[in-house]
């Protein structure tokens, strides 16, 4: 893929790169996605938790994390003490992924082809938020934001620090917990992350 970069605008504010994403031709994912989603929540804010991809509900209503992990999200960030309008939202990859099963559209992890592509908004998102803690949300955020070889199930909870020295924290992906067979249990180590997170900050 050649990329986001050609599309992403090296000056502006948050209000110029919403309206430029969705002219973004860098990989192939626009083709079939309804729309661009690009992050949300506070432009100033201190923590910015970075997903994976818009899923069907995303895709559809053209926000982040408003279908089933977007709940999830949201219970635990309660529970967590850490208030969504506080925070930024976005993802590492910003069209949705899927692939046809009859009528239904099953969500499809992106490719490292379709993260690296993407990864240019998702470095003006940091560029323009300047946060001071990026909370990585499974395995497709910590390959856009740390390269390979990071292993979330080894390093989740843990600060950490993304290649240009800002404080980060890894935990699983919300859908994860959703899907988890235990789910009591992993609900619970989830929002001890996120808690440790939050903790970063004060
Ligand atoms: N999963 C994500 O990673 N992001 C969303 O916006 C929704 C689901
Ligand atoms: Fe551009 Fe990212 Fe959409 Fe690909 S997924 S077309 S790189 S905005």
């Amino acid at each position: 893929y050649a990329g986001a970069e050609k599309w992403v605008p090296r000056d502006g504010g948050m209000r110029k790169l919403r309206a430029t994403i969705g002219d973004c031709r860098g990989c192939d994912l626009w083709k079939d996605a309804e729309r661009s989603v690009p992050g949300e929540g506070l432009v100033r804010a201190r923590m910015m938790l970075v997903g994976e991809t818009p899923g069907d509900h995303e895709d559809k209503e053209g926000h982040v994390f408003v279908g089933p992990a977007g709940q999830l999200l949201d219970k635990a960030l309660v529970e967590a003490g850490i208030e969504r309008s506080e925070v930024y939202l976005t993802n590492a990859v910003k069209h949705f992924r899927f692939e046809l099963q009859g009528k239904r559209r099953i969500h499809k992890t992106p490719s490292a082809g379709q993260i690296d592509a993407c990864s240019p908004w998702l470095q003006r998102e940091l560029a323009i938020v300047k946060p001071d803690l990026v909370v990585i949300l499974g395995a497709v955020a910590a390959r856009s934001l740390m390269g390979t070889g990071f292993k979330v199930t080894e390093r989740r909870g843990e600060a950490v620090k993304l290649p240009d020295g800002r404080a980060a924290l890894a935990t699983v992906h919300p859908s994860a917990v959703v899907r988890s067979q235990n789910f009591r249990r992993d609900f619970a180590q989830f929002v001890d992350d996120l808690r440790t997170a939050a903790s970063l900050l004060d």
